[in-house]
């Protein structure tokens, strides 16, 4: 779909002051974006298991107010404290997308939101606080035009979420969502994520992800800051065709369930990630000691055991542990035994494959 089929046909209404509420996830990369060109175009496709149990649930509170400076028009709270300091992004966000969303210079808002994880846990929250704040300006949007079909409704809250953040194009829907244009998957888009529409094999369905927590606190580089910086990488080109080829790979496995294939991709696919860190211009490490001590541990795990765990890693210190639900009890004593000891505060979230975000009504 044409980034044009995303601009809004006035229906003329105003909505009476009222609320619209979504609780949507984060989600995982198994093959990483990393890497952009304005505004929010990815340079590599990526695809993502949706997660289940971390999510932001956002209510949008609105009233019309007539034509205003957005900047002015709207508060937002986490767990019920003014949060001045989000209203940046948020404020950018408004901006990106009032050319697609018009209406929203004509509402006050007030924005609740709250995360299923601890805000400084290390895990962003910015694919599940800006997919769930986009699919409650697309509530919105229904209610002024009823006419909408649902894929409308998904595939433009996907292009919404997008231009807050890259990732949270994958949140909106689940089990598996790619991002971005790649040969082998009809209808994507480097402006919205699509369903992975392939059979997947039932290895990889209620897969596990527990989420070791190294380090809570706040990044030292961003996201947006570590795709800035792929623009002059020497081995950005390189990094771009193997994400495609990795994808490729990763579609063919995950219909054929060849999991062994499945872990090599994943893994490499996280080292590579952080190998652009480590090789940009300055350069940046976000991996902790405790993190490389949980890599070599999972690895020893699994060639003395021959189970099928493995790891990712997003852009930061904490370690994605990704295992077959068949396996759920061993790797789990596993974790509690010899891994939960390298988390601060033996902290570790457990989550799995998720199916999207929810209304709430
Ligand atoms: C390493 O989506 O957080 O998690 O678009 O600048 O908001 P912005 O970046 P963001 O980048 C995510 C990077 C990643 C890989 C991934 O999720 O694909």
């Amino acid at each position: 779909m044409k980034t044009s089929s995303f601009l809004y046909t006035n229906s003329g209404k105003i909505l009476n002051s009222g609320k619209v509420s979504w609780k949507s996830p984060s989600n995982i990369a198994l093959v990483k974006y990393w890497g952009k060109m304005d505004l929010q175009i990815p340079k590599n496709p990526s695809l993502s298991f949706t997660l289940g149990a971390s999510y932001t649930q956002t209510a949008l509170l609105y009233k019309p107010v007539g034509n205003t400076d957005l900047e002015k028009t709207f508060e937002i709270y986490l767990d019920e404290v003014e949060k001045e300091d989000f209203k940046p992004k948020i404020t950018s966000f408004f901006k990106r997308i009032e050319k697609y969303v018009p209406f929203i210079n004509d509402y006050s808002f007030v924005i609740n939101t709250h995360n299923s994880f601890p805000h400084s846990s290390g895990i962003a929250s910015s694919a599940s606080s800006m997919s769930a704040l986009a699919l409650c300006v697309m509530s919105m949007e229904r209610m002024l035009n009823n006419e909408m079909s649902d894929d409308y409704f998904y595939q433009k809250a996907s292009f919404l979420a997008r231009l807050g953040s890259g990732s949270a194009a994958r949140s909106v829907k689940g089990a598996i969502v790619v991002w971005g244009e790649h040969d082998t998957i009809p209808d994507s888009s480097d402006t919205y994520g699509v369903v992975f529409p392939y059979k997947v094999h039932s290895i990889f369905k209620n897969y596990q992800d527990t989420i070791l927590l190294v380090d809570k606190g706040q990044k030292q580089v961003s996201s947006t800051v570590g795709h800035g910086l792929m623009k002059n990488h020497p081995f950005a080109e390189q990094r771009f065709l193997q994400a495609n080829t990795n994808l490729t790979k990763l579609i063919e496995i995950l219909q054929n369930g060849d999991i062994k294939s499945f872990i090599e991709i994943v893994e490499s696919e996280a080292l590579t990630l952080h190998a652009m860190m480590l090789t940009s211009n300055p350069y940046f490490i976000l991996m902790h000691p405790n993190t490389l001590t949980i890599i070599n541990k999972i690895w020893k795990y699994r060639e003395e055991t021959g189970s099928h765990i493995c790891f990712t890693l997003d852009a930061g210190a904490n370690v994605h542990v990704l295992y077959p639900v068949r396996e759920k009890n061993k790797i789990k004593s596993f974790i509690d035994n010899e891994l939960a000891s390298y988390c601060q505060d033996n902290q570790y979230i457990n989550d799995e494959v998720g199916l999207g975000a929810i209304k709430l009504s």
